[in-house]
C-alpha cells in the first residue's frame, strides 16, 4: 500500500451529467480480418471507457461468416474460411490481382458470443450484431449456394470491393433468415438488429428469370423495390420477435419501411430523408466518421482512402441543418465506423479508433455544438494518462501539441 502512486484526493462533490444522445456507437468489421474474442472484450472495454453504449458488431460479409448458427453449420465451416487474402491495395489490383497465399478463418461460437455480450452488458454496452444481406453475401452463398440467385459456383471472398452475389428474395431463403434470426434473439438481448442492406448489386436480379418472373408475380417493377420488399419480411421477422431492424441507408431506395432506422453512411442525406419521413436514424457519415480512412495526408499505413482527420471527427455536428425540432428529435446519435479490409491486427483497430473514438465520444455526450479543436487538444493531453493506463495503441501523433 505503501508505494501506490497514482492515488489522488479530490474534494467529496456531485456531478451530474449526462449525454446528449441515446446512441453512441462504434462499429468493427470482423469478416474482412477476423479479430479474436480477447480483443473483442478489449474493444468494448475502449467503448466503455469512452462511455459510448453501442457496439456494432458486422459479423458477416463477402469474406467471411463468423457466427456459429447450429442449425446451418456450413455457414462457418465453409463460409468463414477464405483459402488467402488481397496483397496491397484493391484500386491498384488491376487484371492481374497479387494474393499472400495464408488461409484466413475464424468465427465465434455461441458460447463465446455469450460471454463477449455479458461482458459488454456488464460495462453498459449494448451490442448490435449485423448479418448483411441482400448483398455482401458471398460467404453465406458459397455455404448455401440454393440461397444465392445465380447458379454459378461461389467462393468466400479474398478481395475487396463490392460483389455481385445477391440473396434470392424467395419464401426459402426468408425461412433461412428466419432461423438464423432465432438462434441470434437467444443470444443478443439488444432491441436492435442491424441487416445491412448496402451496397446490393441488382445485375443478378436482373438477369434471373426466376427472379423476373418473381417480380411480375408481385407487381414489383423495380429492383429497387424488390429490395424494400426484402427489408420489409426480413422487418416482419424482426418485429414478430421484438427486433428493431436498423439498415445502412440503401434501404431507402425503392421505398423506406415506416418501422426501420437508418444508418446514415453515405454523407448525411440518408438521416435527412428518414428523419424527415418520420423515420429514426443513426448518423455515420463517411465524410467524417469512417475510422478506416487516412488519418493524415502522409505518413500513415495502408488505408482504404479517405481523409478524416480528428480535427474533422471533432466537427461533426450529428444532426444535420434543416431539421425542425421534430425531425432533430429522430436523430438517435452518431457512430464511428472501423471496416477492416486494410486492418489486420488488433493493435491497427486501436491505432486507426483512438482518439477519434475520444473526439467522437465528446461530440455525442456534448451539448456544445460550438468546438474549440485547439481546446480539446489540450484535454486530450489529460487523457492520454488514461489510455496510456491502458496501453491502448492510440496514434501518439495526435497528442503532441
Ligand atoms: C458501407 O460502408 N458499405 C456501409
Amino acid at each position: 500500500q505503501t508505494k501506490s502512486l497514482n492515488v489522488y484526493n479530490i474534494p467529496p462533490m456531485i456531478i451530474e451529467d449526462f449525454p446528449r444522445f441515446k446512441y453512441r456507437g462504434m462499429m468493427l468489421d470482423v469478416s474482412r480480418h477476423f479479430m479474436p474474442v480477447d480483443f473483442v472484450k478489449r474493444y468494448i472495454d475502449i467503448i466503455a471507457m469512452h462511455k459510448m453504449n453501442k457496439f456494432h458488431w458486422h459479423l458477416t460479409d463477402d469474406q467471411g461468416w463468423r457466427i456459429e448458427i447450429k442449425k446451418y453449420p456450413k455457414l462457418t465451416e465453409i463460409g468463414s474460411k477464405r483459402t488467402e487474402t488481397l496483397k496491397g491495395h484493391a484500386r491498384f489490383a488491376g487484371s492481374n490481382p497479387k494474393f499472400d497465399g495464408i488461409p484466413h478463418e475464424g468465427f465465434y461460437t455461441q458460447d463465446e458470443i455469450k460471454d463477449i455480450v455479458k461482458y459488454a452488458d456488464e460495462r453498459f454496452v449494448d451490442v448490435i450484431p449485423e448479418i448483411d444481406m441482400p448483398g455482401h453475401t458471398s460467404a453465406l452463398i458459397a455455404a448455401y449456394p440454393e440461397f444465392g440467385t445465380s447458379t454459378e459456383k461461389v467462393d468466400v471472398k479474398k478481395i475487396w470491393g463490392v460483389h455481385e452475389e445477391i440473396l434470392k428474395p424467395t419464401d426459402d431463403t426468408f425461412k433461412f433468415i428466419e432461423d438464423i434470426v432465432l438462434e441470434l434473439k437467444e443470444l443478443f438481448p439488444s432491441s436492435y438488429f442491424h441487416v445491412g442492406g448496402d451496397e446490393a448489386k441488382k445485375t443478378q436480379w436482373e438477369n434471373s428469370e426466376e427472379i423476373q418472373k418473381l417480380m411480375a408475380d408481385l407487381e414489383i417493377e423495380e429492383e429497387d423495390s424488390l429490395q424494400s420488399y426484402f427489408i420489409g419480411r426480413v422487418e416482419k421477422i424482426l418485429s414478430e420477435n421484438g427486433k428493431k431492424l436498423i439498415g445502412w441507408d440503401e434501404i431507402i431506395e425503392g421505398g423506406l419501411n415506416e418501422n426501420a432506422i437508418v444508418m446514415s453512411w453515405r454523407g448525411e442525406e440518408g438521416g435527412i430523408i428518414a428523419a424527415k419521413a418520420g423515420n429514426q436514424a443513426i448518423m455515420s457519415p463517411n465524410s467524417h466518421l469512417y475510422f478506416d480512412y487516412y488519418q493524415a495526408k502522409t505518413g500513415e499505413p495502408i488505408a482504404i482512402g479517405g481523409f478524416t482527420p480528428l480535427d474533422k471527427v471533432y466537427s461533426y455536428e450529428p444532426v444535420p441543418k434543416g431539421l425542425d425540432i421534430n425531425e432533430a428529435s429522430r436523430i438517435m446519435g452518431a457512430q464511428g465506423n472501423v471496416w477492416t479490409e486494410y486492418i489486420k491486427t488488433p493493435e491497427k483497430v486501436e491505432y486507426m479508433s483512438v482518439p477519434r473514438m475520444t473526439a467522437l465520444s465528446e461530440v455525442v455526450w456534448s451539448k456544445r455544438k460550438v468546438r474549440d479543436f485547439s481546446e480539446f487538444k489540450k484535454r486530450l493531453n489529460f487523457y492520454r494518462f488514461f489510455l496510456d493506463k491502458e496501453k491502448v495503441n492510440y496514434r501518439k501523433t495526435d497528442l503532441v501539441k
